[in-house]
């Protein structure tokens, strides 16, 4: 690095930092190791960035620990059955993620020889692998001056140039910031050492200023004196209120009416017991003469369920009965309930009806 680069005091300050305080990972070769020459193995790198997406370090290690001992290398997780990795995954979360894992595995050997692409724009080729995952891989495995950018860097960015924009506007001015001050050196070790500071130093509530590295020229803590602040997000709009009513029938036999939702459409496909459309209007109908049958139908509360796009406030009625006709459905046993594809709005609205 030469003497005006812009980035040196920031780069030069944080991976000085990062030699003292970085966190053994078992994914990750440390500043020591680095000096003597070890690499940090492409597949170990980008399965941990894959698993840690959404999730924490402490849920991370034993999954890939796991994951390390069934396939160790890239080419036996694409040759491994989907269900096998699927059930080594769960618990995990984000199921989506598990199914282009393989697929990224399956196509890392078949079209690369085994081997993962070391450039940003090769890896972002792969099925899977989007714009983080391609600069962290590039960066951490192959040491690229790649811009790595996720939440953790982006309170640190926010604050030490103290970005007023909000989230999510403000992204694109604060990536510009972190491709000013990653260093063509060492860009493996700085993108880690950003991640660390933002997880234990720079944290979103009560920062540990007095510990960090950069607090010198932070603006957040210079200027504005409360780092906290940022980043800046947008303020929420309230999500609009749509009402709707489920009934819960009951057979007297412990068992319980379900239908399939169509497969088009919010919560295609899943289970659900008999429900009004989710209406957009306050006034929607949602007494029991929108019930889909006639019963003795008992009003067991109203349950709320927060979408995406709107709030749901479902009317909950219960009825013992086991007649039901020319409705498309099936009964189950209740005992049964958990092998069902239900939707938490679905079982919160049954529980209210058999907690009553
Ligand atoms: N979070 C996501 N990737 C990480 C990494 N490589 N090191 C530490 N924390 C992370």
């Amino acid at each position: 690095m030469t003497a005006n680069n812009p980035a040196l005091p920031f780069a030069q300050r944080l991976l000085d930092w990062y030699d003292r305080h970085h966190r053994d990972l078992p994914w990750r070769v440390s500043p020591p190791m680095r000096a003597r020459g070890v690499v940090a193995d492409p597949y170990h790198v980008w399965l941990s960035e894959v698993m840690l997406q959404q999730t924490t370090v402490t849920a991370v290690k034993p999954y890939f620990a796991k994951f390390l001992t069934l396939w160790p290398k890239v080419t036996d997780l694409a040759e491994a059955p989907s269900d096998a990795v699927m059930a080594a995954w769960a618990g995990l979360g984000y199921y989506a993620r598990a199914r282009n894992l393989k697929k990224c595995a399956e196509a890392v050997a078949s079209l690369h020889a085994g081997r993962f692409p070391d450039t940003e724009v090769g890896l972002r080729s792969l099925p899977g692998i989007g714009d983080y995952t391609a600069a962290a891989v590039a960066a951490i495995a192959f040491d690229r001056p790649a811009a790595v950018m996720d939440g953790n860097v982006e309170r640190v960015i926010s604050r030490y140039f103290a970005i007023g924009e909000p989230l999510p506007g403000s992204k694109a001015a604060m990536k510009a910031k972190v491709v000013e001050v990653t260093p063509q050196e060492r860009p493996g070790d700085f993108a880690q050492g950003m991640m660390d500071l933002g997880a234990t130093i720079c944290t979103p509530k009560r920062p540990a200023c007095a510990l960090c590295p950069l607090k010198e020229d932070c603006l957040a803590l210079r200027l504005d004196g409360d780092p906290e602040r940022f980043p800046v997000k947008a303020v929420k709009k309230e999500k609009p209120v749509r009402r709707a009513a489920a009934f819960v029938a009951l057979s007297p036999g412990g068992r319980i009416f379900l239908q399939r939702r169509p497969e088009k459409g919010l919560l295609g496909g899943m289970v659900q017991v008999p429900v009004t459309d989710f209406t957009s209007r306050r006034d929607g109908e949602t007494s029991t003469g929108a019930a889909p049958f006639a019963a003795d139908w008992q009003p067991r509360g109203t349950v709320v369920h927060v979408f995406t796009h709107f709030e749901l406030r479902l009317d909950v009625y219960e009825a013992q009965t086991d007649e039901i006709n020319h409705v498309d459905g099936w009964w189950e046993e209740t005992s049964r309930l958990g092998e069902q594809a239900l939707p938490s709005v679905m079982k919160k609205a049954i529980e209210a009806a058999i907690s009553a």
